[in-house]
């Protein structure tokens, strides 16, 4: 079974995506991590984020930059957001994610693109939504947590502008397939959230069985 799992940054996703795996016995992929890598690796080379062929030569980042913490930030999130524009990068990665999607037995990819490009044939696919205050806060306390200096309006006025820049995108923009059920965990709490994503998911699942 194939579960996608999109939506904008701080939604709840990569939890719900998560919790959802370990629920199912699934492998999880977080493809933001990806185009996190790319945008870092652009950045180390000294690549310009907006232009096609610097961030298309970042796609050959090596594996073990995948476990550098300094792709949490939200600079690594923003410069994401840039590369994510350009068509090649995008396809640069599709193969990637497609392979882990078709594994046997299934697995679940949270991202933007999930459930519209990656995998349109998924079992599940949840679009997880929140109100901006509400991420804004749950992104806040993520930073603080890891000691990073960052104030509420700077984080609020950063997920606008990606959440922007990912709806207005040409190729593959942020946008719920016909065939998602919308979550919406603004009110809910963590574990809330995840109860709700695992009926959904198991309704989901018995319906097309
Ligand atoms: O999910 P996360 O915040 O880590 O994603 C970082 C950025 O990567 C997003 O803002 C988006 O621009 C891009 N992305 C994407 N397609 C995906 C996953 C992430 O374009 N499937």
């Amino acid at each position: 079974m194939i579960i996608a799992v999109d939506g904008p940054t701080a939604s709840g996703k990569g939890t719900i995506a998560k919790a959802l795996a370990a629920h199912f016995g699934l492998p999880h992929l977080d493809t933001g991590l990806l185009y996190r890598a790319v945008g870092r690796q652009c950045a180390l080379s000294h690549g310009n984020a907006d232009d096609p062929l610097d961030a298309l030569a970042a796609c050959d980042f090596p594996d073990s930059l995948l476990d550098d913490p300094e792709l949490r930030s939200e600079a690594s999130g923003g410069l994401a957001s840039r590369v994510s524009v350009h068509p090649d990068v995008r396809q640069a990665l599709y193969e990637r994610q497609r392979k882990f999607a078709l594994q046997p037995g299934g697995a679940v990819l949270d991202g933007r693109d999930i459930g519209t490009v990656i995998a349109p044939e998924a079992a599940v696919k949840l679009f997880v939504v929140a109100s901006v205050p509400a991420r804004a806060e749950r992104r806040f306390r993520e930073m603080q947590a890891q000691g990073r200096a960052v104030s509420l309006a700077e984080i609020a006025a950063d997920l606008e502008a990606r959440d922007q820049r990912d709806r207005t995108r040409a190729e593959a923009p942020l946008i719920a397939a016909s065939d998602a059920v919308l979550l919406d965990t603004s009110d809910l709490g963590r574990d809330e959230a995840i109860a709700a994503a695992i009926r959904i998911a198991a309704a989901r699942q018995t319906s097309k069985d």
